[in-house]
């Protein structure tokens, strides 16, 4: 979807960046919003464009840094950390050959840290888009990644 679609969706008031923002970020594949759009969405809804950056800044679910195709977060609160998250983590990065915060050079995975995503009873647990995995091993970590990558090349 075009931006001045989504734009075009709201009211021109503050009181809609958020949603606004949100909103258009979830149609991007890669997660992410340019200066440009910046520009576009100020300029719509009359703000500044630092307000806008800031809003964008302040919370850590926008990005103004394109990410990879699917964006996957590690849970490491406690109750993950306590059952072994670490080997999960582990796994990822191996396989992947990235650390947290770093993007695969075929923009396909990027790897993040989460907080709890209400899955403690199953820890530990990732999230890839809106699909939560629970009760994680090192091979079903692997299991999904092929899975993954699969739906790629399908
Ligand atoms: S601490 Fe990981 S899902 Fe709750």
């Amino acid at each position: 979807m075009q931006l001045r679609e989504i734009l075009e969706k709201y009211p021109k008031t503050e009181d809609y960046l958020i949603e606004i923002l949100l909103d258009y970020q979830k149609t991007k594949v890669h997660h992410y919003l340019s200066e440009e759009e910046l520009k576009e969405i100020a300029n719509y809804l009359n703000v500044s464009e630092s307000k806008v950056s800031s809003v964008m800044t302040f919370y850590t679910f926008f990005s103004m840094k394109p990410k990879g195709e699917y964006v996957i977060q590690i849970c490491h609160d406690v109750p993950c950390y306590l059952n072994d998250q670490n080997s999960v983590q582990k796994t990822l990065t191996n396989l992947l050959n990235i650390e947290i915060g770093e993007t695969t050079e075929d923009k396909m995975f990027t790897l993040e840290y989460t907080s709890c995503l209400g899955a403690c009873d199953k820890a530990p647990a990732m999230r890839i888009g809106e699909k939560t995995f629970t009760s994680l091993t090192p091979n079903k970590v692997k299991a999904i990644l092929a899975e993954y990558r699969g739906k790629k090349h399908a």
